[in-house]
């Protein structure tokens, strides 16, 4: 369950290209490359520089993000151990697991940060207090 998540359980996938002399295409169909059918798709642009996005945690959210253009770190946190991802590629994507904190730094000019969700947005699933994440990852209490 997502206490057990951990920044190891966060590949980075590769998402293949069909490369062409005008240009390149990834596609993401179906359940082949990732663990979850898309519902939703949402993107960060105009970021400006030295700005922090989502400085929080999912409880039942898996998201993929990709560096569609530009290049960003996303900080990931398990409660125990931290990792940096760098994404600057838009044939790969990081997988996040719901009972990830994550936060996404580092944006380059113009970069667009895609993200493709496995829920519809809602604000009752996010765990926004970094104190609350980790006494939820660290405790047997069955909800936050
Ligand atoms: P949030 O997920 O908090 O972004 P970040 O962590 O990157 O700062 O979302 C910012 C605002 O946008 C918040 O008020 C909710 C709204 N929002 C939606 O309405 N739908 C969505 O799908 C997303 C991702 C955000």
């Amino acid at each position: 369950m997502i206490r057990k998540t951990t920044v190891d359980d966060c590949p980075i996938i590769d998402l293949g290209q069909i490369q062409n002399r005008a240009g390149n295409i990834t596609v993401v169909e179906g359940n082949d490359l990732i663990p979850f059918k898309v519902k939703r798709v949402y993107y960060l642009y105009d970021v400006p520089g030295g700005a922090e996005r989502g400085g929080h945690a999912h409880r039942k959210l898996y998201q993929l993000i990709v560096a569609a253009s530009g290049s960003f770190d996303v900080k990931l946190d398990d409660g125990n151990l931290k990792k940096l991802v760098c994404l600057n590629r838009p044939s790969e994507g990081l997988l996040v697991k719901p009972g990830i904190w994550r936060e996404i730094v580092n944006f380059s000019s113009g970069s667009n940060c895609l993200v493709l969700a496995s829920e519809l947005y809602d604000e009752k699933d996010y765990i926004r207090i970094y104190r609350k994440f980790l006494n939820y990852k660290k405790s047997n209490a069955p909800k936050v």
